[in-house]
C-alpha cells in the first residue's frame, strides 16, 4: 500500500505536520537526509501511526501515490535546492513538489519555472504557528500553480486552523503568492512584537512595573480590543518564573534579538515597491541594535540621557498607552496589507486581501480578533488605500491619536525608545497631510542635480538655475 502524502524534513515543523496529516487519516511517507533523525520519529512519536519510513530519496518516491504529492521541509536557502536536485530525477510527470519552509519569493519564482520545464507540479507555501501551529493546525498561505493546489486541498483544509470564517489556509495566486504572503505575515509579526516590547519598556522602566503587575495589563488588552496571540503570549511570559531561582525568567534573558530574515525580506521588498511600511522596517532596525549590547554598554556610560521615570500617574498612563499600542497594532496590519495590495499589482498575483485576513484569523503567530473588522473592510473596499480610512479604524484613529501622541511625547522626555510607535504616529500624520514638505527636497533636488521639478499653479516640468537667482 502506497502513501497518500510525502514529507521530506523531520525538523520539528516537518514531524508536527507529518502527525498532523496522519491524524486526519492520511497516510505518509517520511524521508530525512541524516536516517538517525528518520530512525528516531519512527521508533518514538509516529509509533503505531500511518508512517513510512525512507532511508533513501528512490524508496521514498516508490512509497507515494501518483501523482505523487511531496512537502519539502528544510531549511530555507541551499538546502531546498539540495533537496530538489536529488528529487526531481525520480519524478515523473505531474507530480507535485511543496517548499513549506521560509523561502524567498525570488527563489520560488525560480524553482516554479524549474520544475515547471520538467513537468512538476510546484507549489511555494508559507506554514505559520511554529511548532504548535504545524502539529495542532497551521495557517497555510499557498502559491503556484493551481492544478498543484487542487490536488492537496483537501489536505490542507483538513490540518489547517479552523478559524471563524472557514479553515486557515488559501491559494493565494500563481508564482511566489503564497511566499509573499507569509513573508509580509512576518514583517507584521515583528511590527506587533515590537510595539509590545516598546509598551512593555515603558511600563518596567518608566513606571517601575513587577512582570506580574504588566502580565495583567497584557492580560487585560488580550481580553479587549487587542485580543490575539502576541498578547496572550506576553501574559504568560511575564507571569513565568524560572524554576531554578524563582524570578521572572523573562528578566533573566539576555536583552538581544535575533531577525531570521522574513522581517528583513518584507522591508527590503518594501522598499523595491516604493510601499511605505516604516513601523515593520522599525522593528527590524530596532532587533539589530539590540544585537549590539557591547556597543550600547559602553553608550550607557558616555552619553547621558533624562531619567526613565515617567513621574505620571500610573492608572492614567496604563489607560493611554493602550490607545498607543492599538494604533500601533493597527498601523502594523494597515502597511502591511498595503504593501500586499502593491506587491500584487507590481507582480501579478491577483491576490484576495480578505483572504489573507481570513487565512490570518486563526493558526498563526498575528492571529488577532482585529482581523474580523479587518477582513470586512477587506471585503467591502478591496482598493482602499489604508485601513485607518475605513471604519472601525478611522474612528479608532480620532479616538486614540492623542494617546499615541501623548505616549510617545513621554517616553522621548524620558529617553524610553518607541521606534515602533513613533513611525505608526508619523506615517499616519503624513499620510493624512495635504501638503508635505517634499515641494523642498524637489528644490533641492533640482539645485543641485537639475533634477527638474513640477510646479502647482501651471503643467510641465521646470528647471531653475538657483546660482543665478541666488
Ligand atoms: N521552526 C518554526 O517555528 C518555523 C515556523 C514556520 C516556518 N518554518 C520554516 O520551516 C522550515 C523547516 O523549519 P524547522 O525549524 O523544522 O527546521 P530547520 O532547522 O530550518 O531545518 C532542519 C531540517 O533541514 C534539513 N536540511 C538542512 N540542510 C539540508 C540539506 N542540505 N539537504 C537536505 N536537508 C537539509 C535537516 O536535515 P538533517 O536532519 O539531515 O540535518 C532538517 O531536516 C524552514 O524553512 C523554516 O524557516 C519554521
Amino acid at each position: 500500500m502506497k502513501a497518500d502524502f510525502g514529507v521530506i524534513g523531520l525538523a520539528v515543523m516537518g514531524q508536527n505536520l507529518v502527525l498532523n496529516v496522519e491524524d486526519k487519516g492520511f497516510s505518509v511517507a517520511v524521508f530525512n537526509r541524516t536516517a538517525e533523525r528518520t530512525k528516531e520519529f519512527v521508533e518514538n512519536r509516529a509509533q503505531g501511526k500511518k508512517i513510512v519510513p525512507a532511508y533513501s530519496l528512490e524508496e521514498f518516491v516508490e512509497a507515494l501515490t501518483r501523482p505523487r504529492k511531496i512537502l519539502i521541509m528544510v531549511k530555507a536557502g541551499a538546502p531546498v535546492d539540495a533537496v530538489l536536485e536529488g528529487l526531481y530525477p525520480l519524478l515523473e510527470r505531474g507530480d507535485l513538489v511543496i517548499d513549506g519552509g521560509n523561502s524567498h519569493h525570488d527563489d520560488t519564482e525560480r524553482r516554479i519555472k524549474e520544475a515547471e520545464e520538467r513537468g512538476f507540479l510546484y507549489l511555494g507555501v508559507g506554514i505559520s504557528g511554529g511548532e504548535y501551529g504545524a502539529l495542532r493546525g497551521p495557517s497555510i498561505m499557498a502559491g503556484g500553480h493551481r492544478e498543484g493546489y487542487e490536488l492537496v486541498q483537501g489536505i490542507f483544509e483538513a490540518i489547517a486552523a479552523k478559524g471563524p470564517d472557514g479553515p486557515c489556509c488559501a491559494y493565494f495566486g500563481p508564482g511566489s503568492a503564497g511566499h509573499y504572503v507569509k513573508m509580509v505575515h512576518n514583517g507584521i509579526e515583528y511590527a506587533i512584537m515590537e510595539t509590545i516590547v516598546e509598551a512593555y519598556d515603558l511600563m518596567k522602566r518608566g513606571l517601575g512595573m513587577s512582570p506580574d503587575e504588566m502580565a495583567g495589563v497584557f492580560g487585560d488588552w488580550n481580553r479587549r480590543e487587542l485580543g490575539g496571540y502576541l498578547f496572550e503570549i506576553t501574559e504568560r511570559i511575564l507571569h513565568y518564573k524560572d524554576p531554578e531561582t524563582g524570578e521572572p525568567l523573562v528578566e533573566l534573558i539576555l536583552d538581544t534579538a535575533k531577525q531570521k530574515g522574513t522581517g528583513k525580506w518584507s522591508t527590503q521588498s518594501a522598499l523595491d515597491l516604493g510601499t511605505p511600511v516604516p513601523t515593520i522596517a522599525m522593528a527590524v532596525f530596532a532587533r539589530i541594535i539590540s544585537a549590539f549590547k557591547e556597543e550600547r554598554v559602553v553608550a550607557s556610560k558616555v552619553l547621558p540621557g533624562p531619567d526613565p521615570a515617567l513621574g505620571t500617574d500610573r492608572e492614567e498612563f496604563v489607560r493611554r498607552l493602550f490607545g498607543a499600542v492599538y494604533l500601533s497594532v493597527i498601523a502594523a496590519y494597515a502597511q502591511g496589507l498595503r504593501q500586499l495590495r502593491d506587491a500584487s499589482s507590481e507582480r501579478c498575483y491577483g491576490l484576495d486581501l480578505s483572504e489573507a485576513a481570513r487565512v490570518w484569523m486563526a493558526g498563526c503567530i498575528i492571529r488577532s480578533v482585529l482581523l474580523v473588522p479587518i477582513r470586512k473592510v477587506l471585503l467591502d473596499n478591496p482598493e482602499l488605500p489604508l485601513l485607518f480610512l475605513a471604519e472601525p479604524f478611522k474612528s479608532a484613529w480620532a479616538e486614540y491619536h492623542g494617546d499615541l501622541r501623548w505616549v510617545t511625547a513621554r517616553a522621548h522626555e524620558h529617553g524610553i525608545p518607541t521606534p515602533a510607535m513613533d513611525s505608526a504616529l508619523t506615517f499616519v500624520d503624513a499620510f493624512r497631510t495635504e501638503r508635505l514638505p517634499a515641494n523642498l527636497i524637489q528644490a533641492q533636488r533640482d539645485f543641485f542635480g537639475a533634477h527638474t521639478y513640477q510646479r502647482i499653479d501651471k503643467e510641465g516640468t521646470f528647471h531653475t538655475d538657483w546660482e543665478a537667482v541666488a
